[in-house]
C-alpha cells in the first residue's frame, strides 16, 4: 500500500512520528510511506529536530513553502503538492490536524480522486475566527477515512452529517468511514516519557532549569499578534510570580519571539521577572518540561492535552477549546487572555484536589489500530 503523508508544522511532525513508528514496528513490509514536508515550519528547532529525535523517516520531498499570508501559503502548497501527487500516484494520502498544510493537502488530493485519511478528525472549537477551525471543517468534509480521537469528535461529525444514521463504518470515496480511535498524541506522550526521563540530567544541565516552575507556551495569533493582549498575559504571569513566588519557563514560538523582540516595554517586564525564556525545545525535552512543571499555562492544542496526560493542572488561554473533556474534568480552566481570569484560575486550580481519568484519550495504542484499520480497508487484510 502506497501512502503519501503530508506534514509541515511542528505538531504534525510529532503526530507523524506515532504513525511512522507503528508502520515501522508492525507493518513495514506492507506499507510504503512517502513523507512530504511542505516547509511551513523551517527553523531547525521547529522542524529538523523532530526528524532527528523521533525517528520519522526522512522526507522524500521538502516543498520549502515557508511563511506567508493564508492564501499565499496555501496556494503555493497546493501547486507543489499537486505535482508530487501526480508523480507518486499514492493509494491514499495521510494528513494530520488542522494547519494550512493539512488544508492544502486535502484540497489538492480530493480533486485528483486520491482518498484522504484524516488523523485527528472531528475536532471542533466552533469559532471560525480560528484558521484551524476552518481547516478542520473543510478537511473532514473531504476525507474518506476519519480517525477521531474523542467521543466529542464523533458527536460533532454526527451534527455535521458526516456520520449518517449513526453509521460509523460504511464507505467509498463519497461516503466516508469514521473511526473512534483514541489520541495518537497520548501514544506519543507515553512512549517518549520513558525516553525523556532517561535524558533528564542532560536536559536539566542544558537549560539550567529552576527547581520548581510553571511551564508556559503562547503562540495563537489571537494572543500574540495584538501586543496589548500579549502584554496582558505577561501581567498575569507577573502577578502570579510575585504573589506566589513562582518561576516560569517559556519555550518561545517564533511568532511570539518576533512580537516580544519588537516591544521594549514587554522585553523589560520579562527581564524583571523570574522567567526563563528559551528557544523552542525538542519534543523529548518538552515532555520533560511538562512532567517536571508544577503547573502549565498554554494556548496550544497539543500542550493542553499533554498537561492532562501528564496529570498537571492547566490554564488554557483561549476562549474555547475543542478538547471539552479537559474542562469537564475540572483539571483545566479556560481563561482567554484576560489577566484577571488567568490569576483567578491559577488560584482555583492550585487549591483544588485534582483527579485524572486516563482512559479519555484511548489506551496508548491508537497509532497501531489506525494503521491496522487503514491496511484492512485498502487491502481487505486482517492483520
Ligand atoms: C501554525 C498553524 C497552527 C499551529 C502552529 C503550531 C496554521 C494556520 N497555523 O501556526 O495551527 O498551532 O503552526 O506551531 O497553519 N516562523 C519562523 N520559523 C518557522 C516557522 C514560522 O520564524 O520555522 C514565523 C514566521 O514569522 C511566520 C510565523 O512564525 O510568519 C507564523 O508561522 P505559521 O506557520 O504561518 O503559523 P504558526 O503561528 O506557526
Ligand atoms: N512542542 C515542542 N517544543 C516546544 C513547544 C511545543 O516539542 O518548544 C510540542 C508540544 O509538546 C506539542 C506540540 O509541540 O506536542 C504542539 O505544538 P504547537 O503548540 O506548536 O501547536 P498546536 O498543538 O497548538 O497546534
Amino acid at each position: 500500500l502506497k501512502l503519501v503523508t503530508i506534514i509541515g508544522a511542528r505538531p504534525q511532525m510529532i503526530k507523524a512520528a506515532a504513525i511512522s513508528r507503528a508502520i515501522r514496528l508492525h507493518f513495514n513490509n506492507e506499507i510504503d510511506e512517502i513523507i512530504v514536508h511542505t516547509g511551513q515550519h523551517y527553523d531547525a528547532a521547529m522542524s529538523q529536530v523532530f526528524f532527528d529525535e523521533l525517528q520519522i523517516p526522512k522526507e522524500k520531498y521538502n516543498l520549502e513553502i515557508g511563511s506567508g499570508s493564508h492564501a499565499v501559503q496555501t496556494a503555493k502548497m497546493m501547486l507543489a503538492i499537486e505535482s508530487v501527487l501526480l508523480q507518486e500516484k499514492p493509494d491514499a494520502l495521510i494528513t494530520y490536524g488542522d494547519t494550512n498544510s493539512t488544508l492544502a493537502a486535502c484540497l489538492t488530493a480530493v480533486k485528483l480522486f486520491i482518498p484522504i485519511i484524516h488523523i485527528e478528525a472531528g475536532v471542533r472549537g466552533y469559532n471560525k475566527h480560528f484558521p484551524e477551525e476552518v481547516n478542520r471543517l473543510i478537511c473532514d468534509h473531504l476525507s474518506s477515512m476519519l480517525f477521531v480521537p474523542t467521543i466529542a469528535g464523533i458527536e460533532s461529525l454526527k451534527k455535521e452529517s458526516i456520520i449518517h444514521n449513526n453509521q460509523v463504518k460504511v464507505a467509498n470515496f463519497n461516503q466516508p468511514k469514521v473511526f473512534l480511535t483514541g489520541d495518537i498524541m497520548y501514544d506519543n506522550t507515553l512512549y517518549f516519557s520513558a525516553i525523556s526521563e532517561q535524558k533528564k540530567d542532560i536536559i536539566q544541565a542544558k537549560y539550567k532549569l529552576p527547581e520548581t516552575f510553571i511551564l508556559v507556551t503562547i503562540h495563537r495569533p489571537s494572543n500574540v499578534d495584538d501586543f496589548n493582549k500579549l502584554y496582558g498575559i505577561f501581567t498575569a504571569i507577573e502577578r502570579i510570580s510575585v504573589e506566589f513566588n513562582k518561576s516560569f519557563v517559556i519555550p518561545v514560538h517564533p511568532r511570539t519571539k518576533a512580537i516580544i523582540e519588537k516591544n521594549n516595554e514587554l522585553s523589560s517586564l520579562i527581564k524583571q521577572l523570574n522567567i526563563l525564556l528559551i528557544p523552542p525545545v525538542s519534543f523529548i525535552e518538552m515532555i520533560y518540561l511538562e512532567s517536571t512543571a508544577s503547573f502549565i499555562m498554554t494556548d496550544s492544542g497539543g500542550v493542553q492535552k499533554e498537561a492532562y496526560f501528564l496529570q498537571k493542572p492547566s490554564i488554557i488561554m483561549l476562549d474555547e477549546t475543542p478538547w471539552t473533556e479537559l474542562i469537564e474534568s475540572g483539571n483545566a480552566i479556560l481563561t482567554g487572555n484576560d489577566p484577571e481570569k488567568i490569576y483567578l484560575a491559577y488560584k482555583e486550580l492550585t487549591q483544588k484536589k485534582l483527579k485524572f481519568d486516563l482512559k479519555l484519550y484511548g489506551d496508548g495504542n491508537a497509532s497501531t489500530s489506525i494503521v491496522q484499520t487503514i491496511l484492512k480497508d485498502f487491502k481487505g487484510k486482517t492483520v
